[in-house]
């Protein structure tokens, strides 16, 4: 077997064996395939695709390489596939454990214009993501959650395929990413994953149908391993909430977690809750809704929030914002019809929210908040955005520029599309 040929094969379309996978794979990670070789091959499967049989291989091998958690109970995990204001994780996590689910989530770190969970929670001081699997599993035992960075060797091929996809322009396939995200997610040990799939121009998958092919070559991986699997398609054209920015976002989380939160939050929160709940404890989703609803307006959640947050070594009065803060107004009246979550994700990680290279440090404090969402009216020269700023100063017309004002009155757009199972 020789990586020449195996290339030569995905060039032509054809459908590659396990052992070709494996080979591929294993040589990546012992470095007798070398980058270019590897990245040779990642586009040639961005351009020719993969079937669902190699995608399920591809899967499997990448979960095979390193270390998989395993729990004496049944564990519901969460992913979202990224976005803008995402902050739903921090409120999600502790409402579903205050229900009696447990859950073990291992989150990421901002990518790109997008968030991470890790670096919100990591704006709270003193806040502990470096957790051992021990530590994780037991917190799960003890609190019923816990929510972790990275731990252990879970996917090292999929760490380091992922990080050369990320500089050779082969992030955006569709079996790679699914093969991506399922082997972390299997890697973790859960035996039910709610998958939050965010869908429009802030997400990784831009429209509807390449959402839905998406969703379902996860749900057959699932299938595949024996895990359920639920993908909800969420609409990611405006930023989530009002919050982008770490500690902003926290805050935001915390709101919410007291009945307070933006009404979109909340819609998400509440079904995505509803539905880890309804698959752990086999009951239907819509009975599952009140309660839910309740545990968020009478503080059941927000009680487990700080329960985390303690047993991880934060200090829930301790989440700092920058002072500064440059109010955007309204160029013209009229109805918001667009606000783009790239170009606020991106003006966000200009001010210092999120990284421009991996080993840049960011600045939790800073970030936008914005004060009308899509469908709003507004009148000129009213507020629609508050900048967080430390060090870095960013033209008020950078920021009006991602708000689309039209004369015409605009309905609030559909957050969530549909459910797949
Ligand atoms: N998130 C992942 O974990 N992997 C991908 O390929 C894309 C998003």
């Amino acid at each position: 077997m020789n990586i020449l040929d195996i290339i030569e094969k995905k060039e032509k379309k054809l459908e590659l064996t396990k052992s070709e996978l494996e080979f591929v794979i294993n040589g990546y990670l012992n470095e007798s395939i070398p980058d270019y070789q590897m990245s040779a091959l990642l586009m040639a499967i961005l351009l020719n695709g993969m079937t669902e049989k190699e995608t399920v291989s591809l899967t499997e091998i990448m979960l095979n390489s390193g270390d998989k958690i395993t729990f004496d109970f049944n564990v519901v995990d969460k992913h979202s596939t990224g976005g803008v204001g995402d902050k739903t994780t921090l409120v999600l996590i502790p409402l579903v454990a205050s229900l009696g689910t447990k859950v073990a989530k291992m989150g990421g770190r901002g990518l790109g214009h997008t968030g991470g969970t890790i670096d919100k929670l990591e704006s709270i001081a003193g806040f502990n993501t470096e957790i051992t699997i021990e530590e994780l599993k037991q917190e799960v035992e003890e609190i019923g959650a816990s929510i972790a960075g990275q731990t252990g060797n879970l996917c090292p091929a999929d760490k380091k395929i992922y990080a050369l996809r990320d500089v050779t322009g082969t992030v955006a396939s569709i079996p790679l990413i699914a093969s991506s995200i399922m082997s972390k997610k299997l890697a973790s040990g859960a035996s039910n994953i709610v998958i939050d799939l965010k869908v429009g121009e802030g997400a990784l998958m831009n429209n509807i149908d390449d959402a839905r092919e998406l969703a379902n070559i996860m749900i057959k991986i699932g299938k595949a391993f024996g895990k359920n699997v639920i993908c909800v398609l969420t609409n990611m054209n405006q930023p989530l909430g009002y919050a982008i920015g770490n500690a902003l976002e926290v805050r935001e989380a915390i709101d919410t977690l007291n009945g307070k939160g933006p009404k979109d939050l909340e819609e998400l929160v509440i079904n995505l809750a509803s539905l880890m709940i309804s698959l752990d404890q086999n009951v239907p989703m819509e009975i599952l809704i009140e309660s839910v609803e309740n545990a968020l307006k009478n503080g059941l959640g927000f009680e487990k929030f700080k329960e985390i947050v303690s047993y991880q070594g934060g200090d829930i009065s301790n989440i700092p914002v920058a002072t500064n803060i440059i109010e955007i107004k309204a160029e013209k009246s009229g109805y918001v019809k667009n606000i783009s979550a790239l170009k606020i994700g991106e003006l966000a990680r200009r001010l210092g929210a999120g990284r421009l290279s991996k080993t840049d440090e960011i600045d939790y404090t800073v970030g936008i908040v914005l004060t009308k969402k899509v469908g709003d009216e507004v009148n000129a020269g009213e507020t629609i955005a508050k900048v967080y700023t430390n060090k870095v100063l960013i033209p008020e017309k950078d920021v009006s520029e991602c708000f689309e004002i039209t004369d015409f009155k605009v309905d609030k757009p559909k957050l969530i599309y549909e459910i797949i199972k």
